[in-house]
């Protein structure tokens, strides 16, 4: 019994080696992130997270837990990416996807922004960012992101811009305009069009 439990042992301890993976490490860096450190066996993967509201700070390391999520409304952004291979956490920059959706500046939400990486969806966000003003945010989002919107509620990173009131997404291109009240008043028209011909 003994003698074959040998052999597995050996092969666990080869692999568990094998396996302890390699990290950049840095935390709030506001540049190039050249630390490394070697990851516990609990961390199995490499985290790379960088958010920017008034300049970038990137935190990277050996993790247990990831998300790979992505938001950016311009004034802020977030963007968290996991992998699993040695000194994978590096500066890889997001390339351009064809997505494309609106953003706001001011009270002026037609300028139009070029999405990235996993950012396939539009977003609008209105947070509240003191009692009786509610501002709006729109930009590009990943699915993750989209698909639990929620979570937007309980990220410290959102938090600064205002108690977060509403957060939706749409799949098309430059699908976050104030489309909803462009329909209303168009389908408000319709019924009135006889009315204006029989006058
Ligand atoms: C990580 O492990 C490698 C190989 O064992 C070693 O050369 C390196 O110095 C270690 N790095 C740190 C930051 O401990
Ligand atoms: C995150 O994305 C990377 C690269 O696309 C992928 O290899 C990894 O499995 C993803 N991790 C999670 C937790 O979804
Ligand atoms: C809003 O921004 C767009 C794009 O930059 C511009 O074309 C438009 O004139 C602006 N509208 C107002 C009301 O400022
Ligand atoms: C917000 O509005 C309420 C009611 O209109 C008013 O009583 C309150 O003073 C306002 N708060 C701020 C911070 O302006």
């Amino acid at each position: 019994m003994a003698l074959q439990i040998i052999p597995v042992l050996l092969f666990t301890v080869f692999f568990s080696e094998a396996l302890t993976l390699m990290c950049y490490d840095c935390i709030r860096a506001d540049s190039e992130c050249l630390n490394t450190e070697n990851c516990t066996s609990q961390d199995e993967q490499c985290s790379s997270i960088t958010t920017y509201i008034k300049g970038m700070s990137k935190n990277k390391g050996c993790t247990a837990v990831c998300s790979n999520e992505s938001v950016n409304v311009v004034q802020i952004g977030m963007t968290s990416k996991c992998c699993d291979s040695d000194l994978c956490n590096n500066d890889a920059q997001d390339s351009p996807n064809k997505m494309m959706c609106y953003y706001c500046t001011d009270k002026n939400c037609s300028n139009t922004l070029g999405c990235k990486g996993d950012e396939r969806q539009c977003i609008t966000v209105t947070a509240e960012s003191d009692e009786n003003t509610t501002t709006t945010f729109k930009g590009c989002a990943s699915k993750s992101v989209c698909d639990n919107t929620e979570l937007l509620q309980q990220q410290q990173l959102l938090q600064l811009i205002g108690k977060i009131k509403s957060a939706s997404c749409c799949g098309e291109n430059l699908c976050n305009s104030v489309q909803s009240l462009t329909q209303g008043a168009v389908l408000l028209l319709v019924p009135m069009l006889p009315v204006l011909f029989s006058i």
